[in-house]
């Protein structure tokens, strides 16, 4: 009943708002005894708040739009740099900042929370969980952090070793840590937590390395988990004594069968990034992501099941987690097609009156979009936002119909796209409620599946069924490395999601660009890889401004209002899964200490933080060695270990060592003593000393070094066009 006053209520201010929002009489009430003082009240009623920023997504429907609109189509050109922060950092960066009383309140690399004046970016306090670099080997995809939760007097941030923790707004104190996995097995957490009736909501990473993925709700003030539900069943398919138990009895454990590498490896979905509330129909909506392992022949051999509920999206009761609906993306996924992407809520002209109804909308990795009831789960409709090659299109129910050769990964196995990075990952999306258009940071980057070619190794960090050197020659010819780049695209899709059509598209320069706000100013804003922030405008997709920040503009955007001057602020870095491990896309060179918070205002006249310093010298540090079988063995070795952090072909993007140029390979024993025993451990690079032997280890030297005397040759070791 509250919840629906307080809608009833918001439906009357957005309709002021729309004509001229005084946000000033709007935001929340002083606070009295606690910083951060934010109630369930206030969250419900975020939209009408703009000049804060109170959740990742800026409300419970996480649309991502703004009604400031002090900063216009026409002011924009004034727009500028109000301050810079620097996350001290050369790891990836993901964090939409939140503002709350004044405050910003935001994470860097490795879990670090900062504490910062919003007005002029001044450090008030930070708290550095001290992760273990050990841990790094556990992440699929860099050291990142999407942000925190504030609530309560308290800010809320899931650790990268797979804590939760409730810091003191004012002192970032720690009030309490609970670890919310087994921190035995290959669990991260890169997730905002999500605040929904007074529980923090939580989920987790790792399918890639073999974990079993869940949710769980822990009560705000004590961190008592209140409950837990698992997306796919145990190897026993047994009561878990949780609120999934049920569910997975009743429709999941069929869709599996009872042997394969799932029942070692976790069977994945995990739950590890978009999280929403839906406060009409009191449901807590997820996103649930891809198989563990990958191939599904692996996985699951005997059976030709759906595997529910990987790739889903699954509606729980919010006191209970118990399964409400869902809704399968990718039945029996075996290509990495997360339906983890952000999710958001709206109503759109879809009633059957011809009014409103209500909806959840997401453009999942396989490329579909999909507009949903978010009551219970009905299938509105869902058309390919991207050109791809796996699906033609979807029946009238949204299922896939899968192209004929998309499982097709034997021999030399199939090209696909989108592939595993996905036609959208976890970059925000964004929803105008002036325009009725949906903003999706869109690419094509395709990838050739093939069945593993070596027996997959059970210690292997990695195991996904596939030969990751799939298609990765051990030489080529000068020019391939450009091919490749060409053969990826990025863009800004502007979809009208109830005629399910494109509006308008604006091409980038490559992948993985960032995420979106827009805003009742009539803009759009995103950051690109190449490290421009850019202003659109929301209805015609015309670039209206653009400002280099020297560094990778990847993460959502958040916007806030103090002493009457209307922010607009992201974070920057270099890093994340894309520059890991497809670094080649991207040779431009980085220097370390990139990562940023840069907050924009009109008038702003602070400088962009230094560009990127040249990489080191790009010459070999040893003459190459070792036989071509030997070579191409190395290539095996490599890609299995090495190219998840130090990139394909062994070139890297920057954000850990360019081994083709690193003096290691020069000196076996050195470069032994770091692959077997260890000695870069506390930075993030372990020991691989039960994945490989010491003959091996010198395989992948021999590679590493044949590598950098081909790119020499081959007039592609300089630093990459600009
Ligand atoms: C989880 C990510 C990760 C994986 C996987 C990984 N590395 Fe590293 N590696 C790093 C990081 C981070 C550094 C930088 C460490 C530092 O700054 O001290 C590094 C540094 C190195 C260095 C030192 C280079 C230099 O010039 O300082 C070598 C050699 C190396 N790695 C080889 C390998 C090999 C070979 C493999 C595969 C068997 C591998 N790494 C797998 C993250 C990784």
């Amino acid at each position: 009943m509250k919840n629906i006053t307080i809608l009833a209520l918001a439906a009357a201010f957005s309709f002021g708002a729309c004509q001229a929002p005084d946000t000033k009489s709007e935001t929340r009430a002083e606070p009295e005894t606690k910083t951060a003082m934010v109630t369930d009240a206030d969250l419900a009623n975020a939209e009408n708040t703009p000049a804060e920023w109170l959740t990742y997504g800026g409300t419970y429907e996480e649309q991502r739009y703004s009604t400031l609109n002090k900063i216009t189509k026409d002011n924009i050109k004034n727009l500028g740099i109000a301050w810079t922060f620097d996350l001290s950092t050369s790891r990836g960066v993901e964090a939409t900042p939140i503002v709350v009383d004044g405050v910003m309140y935001v994470t860097g690399a490795w879990s670090i929370v900062h504490a910062l004046d919003a007005r002029t970016g001044e450090e008030l306090w930070t708290y550095d969980p001290e992760v273990s670099g050990e841990d790094a080997i556990k992440g699929c995809c860099d050291v990142v952090n999407r942000g925190v939760a504030v609530y309560d007097g308290k800010v809320y941030i899931g650790v990268f070793d797979g804590r939760l923790e409730a810091l003191d707004a004012k002192t970032g104190k720690v009030a309490w840590s609970t670890v919310t996995v087994d921190q035995s097995k290959p669990y991260t957490i890169t997730m905002a937590p999500r605040i929904v009736k007074g529980k923090v909501l939580i989920g987790n990473s790792g399918a890639e390395l073999g974990v079993r993925g869940y949710i769980s709700a822990y009560d705000a003030q004590t961190g008592e988990k209140v409950w837990r539900f698992y997306t796919v069943p145990n190897p026993e398919k047994k009561p878990d004594g949780e609120a999934s138990d049920k569910i997975l009895a009743d429709l999941a454990n069929n869709t599996w069968g009872d042997t394969g590498a799932w029942t070692t490896d976790g069977g994945g979905g995990t739950v590890w990034d978009s999280v929403i509330y839906d406060d009409v129909n009191d449901s807590v909506i997820i996103g649930v992501g891809n198989a563990s392992p990958w191939n599904a022949k692996i996985r699951d051999p005997e059976s030709n099941g759906d595997n529910l509920f990987l790739s889903s999206i699954l509606a729980l009761d919010a006191d209970t987690g118990t399964y409400k609906w869902h809704f399968q993306t990718t039945p029996r996924d075996q290509w990495d097609y997360t339906a983890t992407q952000h999710i958001i809520i709206a109503e759109l002209p879809l009633g059957d009156d011809g009014g409103n109804r209500r909806v959840v909308m997401q453009a999942p990795k396989n490329g579909f979009f999909y507009v949903l009831d978010a009551a219970d789960g009905e299938f509105i409709s869902g058309d390919a936002f991207v050109p791809m090659n796996w699906a033609t299109g979807l029946d009238e129910n949204g299922r896939p119909i899968e192209a004929p050769n998309a499982r097709d990964t034997a021999g030399d196995g199939v090209m696909l796209f989108p592939g595993p990075h996905g036609a959208h990952n976890w970059h925000p999306m964004a929803f105008s409620q002036q325009t009725g258009l949906v903003y999706i940071p869109a690419q094509v980057v395709p990838q050739i599946f093939q069945d593993e070619v070596i027996p997959s190794d059970p210690d292997a960090y990695w195991n996904l069924g596939y030969n990751l050197a799939a298609g990765i020659p051990p030489a080529y010819p000068a020019g391939t490395i450009d091919a490749l780049r060409k053969g990826n695209q990025g863009f800004l899709l502007a979809w009208d999601p109830v005629a399910q059509k494109a509006a308008w598209t604006v091409p980038h320069d490559g992948p993985w660009n960032g995420g979106v706000l827009a805003t009742s100013g009539g803009l759009v804003f995103q950051g690109t890889i190449k490290g421009d922030v850019v202003a659109y405008d929301a209805a015609s997709g015309e670039k209206l401004w653009s400002k280099s920040v020297n560094s990778g503009a990847l993460s959502g955007i958040s916007t806030y209002e103090l002493d009457g001057d209307q922010y607009v602020a992201m974070t920057t870095g270099w890093g994340t899964s894309f520059a890991l491990s497809a670094g080649y896309e991207f040779v431009s060179p980085v220097a370390p200490d990139v990562g940023h918070v840069i907050s924009f205002k009109l008038g702003g006249t602070t400088d962009a933080p230094d560009g990127m310093a040249a990489m080191d010298d790009r010459t070999p540090k040893g003459d190459a060695f070792g036989t071509p079988e030997m070579v191409s063995e190395g290539l095996l070795h490599y890609s299995q270990n090495c190219l998840t952090c130090h990139g394909p072909l062994a070139i890297s993007s920057g954000v850990t060592p360019d081994l083709r140029w690193s003096y290691v390979t020069g000196d076996k024993h050195e470069w032994e003593d770091i692959l077997m025993n260890g000695a870069l451990k506390d930075n993030g690079m372990v020991s691989f000393k039960e994945q490989i032997s010491v003959e091996q280890a010198e395989m992948i030297r021999a590679y590493v070094l044949a590598q950098a005397h081909m790119a020499v040759a081959n007039g592609e070791a300089g630093p990459a066009e600009e």
